[in-house]
């Protein structure tokens, strides 16, 4: 099974709100995908869908080869989300926080399992300190690190980055980017193009409803030929791919 994700034809509406209206993208095995879109345009919509969280209107989605709609259980099995907002404990310790979700995943070793992930993602020295007393940064790097115990084969992280600074960015991009290369498939949302652009294999453009432009960074740029600029060559970034796109989808 090559697909990792598939949704075709998916709509959503919130009482008047057509939020979703026919949404169709992949993603393959292995791969970074980013779903990028503003403010509202659906992104976390998505991902309740494709996490079993919501429950679309109309259209498939396929997840680890099933289901959604039917077959939820085998789909949470597979999957992880890490939410927009933090999940973790406040109260607990880092430690605490996962070693109580590896209980909840009936792992073996509990503890062990809590060490390995505290070292890998820079934890150690504040695994005895309340989750409350964390920084930004290292508290979506728990939040991330609770979300793969157990080796989910397809991880959802929505916004993964938004409110970190640029260093802290760095970081989970770098969490991401090992992930990735060990295997697994992530699909991730943000509002930030260089996001999108510094991490993902493939990305998505989801726009009133819609997922308006897709492919790979190079594919995006191929649609907007470079600018001639006193004969050099002008490269054009993510964003000014981004606005272009939706700007002529807006003057239509
Ligand atoms: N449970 C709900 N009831 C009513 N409207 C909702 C509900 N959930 C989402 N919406 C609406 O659906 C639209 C899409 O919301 P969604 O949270 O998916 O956007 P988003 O792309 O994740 O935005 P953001 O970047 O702000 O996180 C918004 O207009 C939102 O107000
Ligand atoms: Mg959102």
């Amino acid at each position: 099974m090559e697909k990792a994700i598939e949704m075709k034809g998916l709509r959503k509406s919130f009482k008047d709100t057509d939020v979703l209206k026919g949404v169709d993208f992949e993603v393959k095995r292995g791969e970074i995908f980013a779903l990028l879109g503003s403010n509202g345009a659906g992104k976390t919509t998505v991902v309740k869908i494709l996490t079993t969280l919501l429950k679309q209107d109309s259209g498939t989605a396929i997840v680890n080869g099933f289901d959604v709609a039917s077959k939820p259980e085998n789909v949470r099995q597979a999957i992880s989300l890490t939410g927009q907002f933090a999940a973790v404990d406040e109260i607990l310790t880092g430690r605490e926080n996962l070693i109580m979700i590896a209980k909840l995943r009936y792992l073996k070793n509990p503890r062990q399992v809590a060490d390995d992930l505290l070292k890998r993602f820079g934890l150690t020295d504040a695994a005895d300190r309340r989750a409350s007393t964390y920084s930004g940064g290292m508290r979506r790097r728990l939040d991330i690190a609770l979300s793969i115990v157990g080796k989910p084969q397809i991880i959802f992280l929505d916004e993964p980055t938004t409110g970190l600074d640029p260093e802290a960015r760095i970081e989970v991009w770098k969490i991401v980017k090992e992930l990735a290369d060990g295997g697994t498939t992530v699909l991730l949302t943000t509002q930030y193009l260089d996001e999108a652009e510094q991490l993902a294999d493939r990305i998505a453009i989801l726009h009133e409803g819609r997922i308006i432009a897709s492919g790979t960074l190079s594919e995006l740029k191929k649609l907007f030929p470079p600018a001639k600029v006193e004969y050099v060559e002008k490269q054009l970034t993510l964003e000014e791919i981004f606005l272009a796109i939706v700007g002529k989808k807006e003057e239509k």
